[in-house]
């Protein structure tokens, strides 16, 4: 394992619950395996929304690009050639209005490009960033994983395996608002979880 990108989506940066175990178990990881980490912080540089623009550029030929096509695909390209250089991929992830950060939403439309990271076969899409695993840590106030109310790990895990990572571990943190007691049982689940990984 030579790197790992950790992608934080917390809307209060590296303080947010999610990036912190998300750095906690990328800093154990990385001194466990020898590999540099990158961090992407996504309240820090929010990716733009998808825009009837952006999105023009991404389907124009590269040949065909104007100035400022070629500008909005070159952020585009930065993001998918930071993860594709990347062997592990950590993801904090908090859930807000029972969904995934809008910042992060904004990251995935910039990551999603045909012929770049997934492409149509005759059997159905296929992503072309296999090869990695990712991690996800999921910190919620209150308790939803294994339920119906529970849409985001079942989106987060979809898109990834869309782009062709399949093997996602969601580690969580949940019912962090539901008392000192909870919380603090929630947080040691998760270090604990992460000291076995990352070891
Ligand atoms: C704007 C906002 C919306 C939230 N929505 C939910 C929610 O729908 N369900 C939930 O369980 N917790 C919700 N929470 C609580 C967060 O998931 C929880 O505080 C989490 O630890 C935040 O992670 P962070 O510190 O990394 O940002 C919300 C918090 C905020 C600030």
């Amino acid at each position: 394992m030579r790197t790992i990108l950790q992608i934080n989506s917390s809307l209060s940066g590296a303080n947010g619950q999610s990036s912190q175990l998300a750095a906690q178990f990328a800093a154990a990881l990385a001194a466990s395996t020898g590999a540099s980490r990158v961090v992407r912080d996504l309240a820090d540089n929010p990716p733009p929304h998808l825009t009837a623009e952006r999105f023009a550029a991404f389907t124009t030929p590269a040949a065909e690009r104007t100035l400022e096509q070629q500008r909005h695909v070159a952020e585009s390209d930065e993001l998918i050639e930071e993860l594709r250089t990347a062997d592990v991929l950590v993801l904090g992830l908090p859930m807000y209005n029972f969904g995934i950060p809008s910042t992060l939403k904004a990251y995935f439309d910039h990551l999603a490009r045909a012929g770049v990271t997934f492409r149509y076969t005759a059997s159905g899409p296929v992503g072309l960033l296999g090869g990695r695993k990712a991690y996800v840590f999921a910190t919620r106030g209150g308790r939803h994983a294994g339920t119906a109310r529970d849409m985001q790990s079942a989106y987060v895990r979809q898109f990834l395996g869309f782009i062709g990572i399949h093997d996602v571990e969601f580690i969580y943190a949940e019912g962090l608002a539901l008392g000192d007691e909870e919380r603090s049982r929630a947080l040691a689940a998760a270090t604990a979880r992460i000291d076995q990984v990352a070891a």
